[in-house]
């Protein structure tokens, strides 16, 4: 047979550890893996001194979300774009319904949305921001099109916080049809109090986002959520989104250690920022939530990371240009009007390879754990996705180990002309996207037509 594409010399990364060999691929899947193919192809890749991986799945991106009053600036086309030139060949991004909208709707203005513009493959997850009958209703019907993870918040009081008792109700439904709770773990109600505190007091820079979101609210929402989801039972799956602290990844582990499904994510910006960058005169930008933390949770986090007790690794990919952040104001608004988010899809390969790898905290097999592996069991897209194996999809982002880049808005593909990692120096870059066969991206651009990334649905999600 005539393969479509060879891959040659390759050095190969997956979770039970290197080889070193070819791989052919046909039809978009892996056809074979071998010591030494010699079988002809349409297309042949020499990839020696690479490093090859499963193409990245960012489970945690928001394009063209409505939120804070802005919708974000990378839409499915810019958004999937960075993804693809990061080496992320699948996304999984929120669909967020409007108030008073159905979930079945939503769902398919996301699709619809989403399906002419991508470059990358996706999935989806979705957002329950408030519950009525139809909404419980079309739990199991949403899981049905795919959709087999949700994100529920305990934060932004007003906006998509939801309380106790419906969390609680939400959460039962979703695990009794087999899906996945993703939830956004700070205390709303302390928070906005917080919040209310400071500006009575005129206090309304950057560095007060921080200050009233303490890391106390991070740990004590964890410890809620888990005691009623353990209350549910062990059935539940959940996953805390976007952990800042290493305290909450312990709660959620100890958890874990009784035979809960229970997991964390964390973002790369926990990892590398501290809160020193919201007292910046761009401080504006660094404004997420969880908010940026001290180095000493930075550490716990990588510590955390290298254990293994943090499952995932998504970007939160939420994307405000300079004038949205600022509300087309000259000036800084007060804190709490900026809209919260950060770019970040891009930059997770970069970060992890040279933060992580190189410098010896963790090891490629948990770089590809962390970042493909266990994001498709979780979102359940293995084996298709998440792996190096005959018959699953043809992803792969190539690694140049040696390549040094001084990261800035110009080396990266978001619809917007700044970055939060600017000026930073690494090792390690993607030099090539290969998404279900076919060469999406190389040396700084990105060749993969508008449109054609798939829906990949979700099956039930994998977890020991
Ligand atoms: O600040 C953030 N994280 N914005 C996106 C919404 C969310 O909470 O994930
Ligand atoms: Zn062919
Ligand atoms: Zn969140
Ligand atoms: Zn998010």
């Amino acid at each position: 047979m005539t393969y479509d594409l060879l891959l040659k010399n390759v050095k190969a990364f997956t979770t039970s550890g290197p080889f070193e060999g070819d791989i052919a691929i046909k039809d978009g899947k892996i056809s074979k893996i071998g010591g030494d193919i010699q079988e002809q192809a349409d297309k042949t890749i020499d990839l020696s001194g690479k490093y090859l991986v499963p193409g990245l799945i960012d489970g945690h991106t928001h394009m063209e979300f409505p939120f804070m009053g802005e919708v974000t600036a990378d839409d499915f086309y810019y958004g999937s774009r960075a993804a693809i030139a990061g080496g992320v060949t699948t996304i999984v991004d929120f669909v967020t319904p409007a108030k008073g909208q159905d979930l079945l709707s939503a769902y398919e203005k996301w699709s619809n949305n989403a399906d002419p513009k991508v470059v990358s493959d996706y999935g989806l997850h979705m957002i329950i921001r408030e519950v009525n009958t139809k909404i419980l209703e079309q739990i199991p019907e949403v899981i049905n099109k795919g959709v087999v993870s949700f994100k529920l918040f305990m934060a932004y009081k007003n906006e998509l916080m939801l309380p106790d008792g419906e969390l609680y109700k939400l959460i039962k439904r979703i695990s009794d049809f087999g899906g996945v709770t993703g939830i956004h773990a700070e205390n709303g109600e302390i928070i906005n109090e917080l919040i209310q505190e400071f500006l009575s007091e005129g206090k309304i820079d950057p560095i007060y986002h921080y200050y009233s979101r303490p890391d106390i609210m991070e740990i004590e929402a964890t410890n809620r959520i888990a005691s009623i989801a353990s209350m549910i039972g062990k059935d539940v799956k959940m996953y805390i989104v976007h952990t800042s602290t290493g305290e909450a990844v312990d709660i959620i582990s100890s958890y874990r250690r009784q035979g809960f499904k229970f997991f964390n994510e964390t973002a790369p910006h926990y990892l590398t920022l501290n809160t020193d960058f919201l007292k910046r005169p761009d401080g504006y930008r660094y404004v997420m939530s969880p908010p940026l933390r001290s180095d000493e949770q930075r550490t716990k986090l990588w510590i955390r990371l290298a254990s293994g007790d943090i499952f995932t690794i998504g970007s939160d990919h939420c994307v405000y240009s300079d004038a949205q952040k600022k509300r087309y104001k000259e000036e800084v608004p007060p804190f709490n009007e900026i809209p919260n988010g950060v770019p970040g899809t891009e930059n997770i390969l970069p970060i992890l390879f040279y933060y992580g790898v190189k410098k010896g905290i963790i090891s490629m097999e948990r770089f590809v754990e962390v970042t493909s592996y266990n994001p498709a069991r979780l979102f359940g897209l293995y084996p298709r996705k998440g792996t190096i194996m005959p018959g699953s999809d043809a992803d792969f982002a190539v690694i140049d180990p040696n390549r040094k880049v001084r990261i800035s808005a110009d080396v990266l593909h978001s619809n917007i002309n700044y970055t939060i990692y600017d000026g930073m120096e690494v090792e390690g870059w993607n030099v090539m996207t290969i998404r279900r066969g076919e060469v999406v991206y190389e040396e700084g651009q990105v060749i993969g037509k508008k449109g054609s990334g798939k829906y990949i649905p979700g099956k039930t999600p994998i977890l020991l």
